[in-house]
C-alpha cells in the first residue's frame, strides 16, 4: 500500500484508547523512500497538537543527532510505535503497541528499509527482543528479517541524562558506518 493510503485509512483509527484523546495524529515524516527508519514510542505535547512526529524538545535533538551524521528528514523515515499521544506522556501500554502494530507494519513494508533505528526501549522492546535491555544492547545490531536493526537511547533520555551521550555518539558513528556498508543512495550527495 502507498504510504498516503495508509495514513489515510490510520486517520479514522480507533483501535485502542488512545484514539479519544488526540488533537491530532501523528503517522510519520521524512522521506517514505528511505533506506533508514526511525521508530519512536509515541507523539508527546507539541507531536499531538502538531501532527509531526519529534517537534518538540527531544525532536530537537534527534535532528541535532541526525546532522551529526550527515542525515536529516529528507534523509530518513520516522515514526511511532502508536501514533496517538497518550495522556502525560506515560509509556504507552503493551496493548495499545499492540493494536497499533499493524499501522507500523503497513509503514515499514511501504518504505522497506535496509535499517532500523530504535530509539528508545519501548521501541527496542516491541521490534527487537522482549528481554532487551537498552543500557547493555545499544549500539549492537541485530538482523531480522533481512533487515538491521539496532537501538540507541531515546533522545529525551539524552536530555535527562546527558552522561549518556559520549556512548550514543559513539553508536551514530557505529550507525553511519552500517549507512555506508548497506545503503547506496543515503549518502549520494554528502
Ligand atoms: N517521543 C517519541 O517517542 N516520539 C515522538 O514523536 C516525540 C517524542
Amino acid at each position: 500500500m502507498e504510504m498516503d493510503s495508509i495514513r489515510e485509512a490510520c486517520r479514522s483509527c480507533e483501535l485502542c484508547g488512545l484514539a479519544a484523546g488526540r488533537t491530532r495524529l501523528v503517522f510519520g515524516d521524512g522521506n517514505p523512500q528511505a533506506e533508514v527508519m526511525l521508530i519512536g514510542e509515541g507523539p508527546g505535547e507539541q507531536e499531538d497538537l502538531q501532527g509531526i512526529p519529534f517537534v518538540g524538545p527531544a525532536g530537537k535533538l534527534l535532528d541535532t543527532m541526525l546532522e551529526l551524521i550527515d542525515l536529516d528528514r529528507s534523509k530518513v523515515y520516522i515514526a511511532n510505535m502508536v501514533k496517538c499521544r497518550p495522556p502525560h506522556n506515560r509509556d504507552p501500554r503493551d496493548e495499545e503497541i499492540a493494536a497499533c502494530r499493524p499501522w507500523l507494519e503497513h509503514q515499514i513494508k511501504a518504505v522497506d528499509p535496509k535499517i532500523i533505528i530504535c530509539l528508545g526501549r519501548i521501541a527496542a522492546g516491541a521490534l527487537i527482543d522482549k528481554n532487551f535491555r537498552i543500557t547493555r544492547e545499544h549500539g549492537q545490531w541485530f538482523d531480522i528479517d533481512g533487515k538491521e536493526y539496532t537501538a540507541i537511547y531515546h533522545p529525551s533520555a539524552l536530555l535527562r541524562d546527558p552522561g549518556k551521550r559520549p556512548e550514543t555518539f559513539e553508536d551514530l558513528r557505529g550507525i553511519r558506518q552500517k549507512i555506508r556498508e548497506k545503503c547506496e543512495r543515503t549518502y549520494d550527495r554528502v
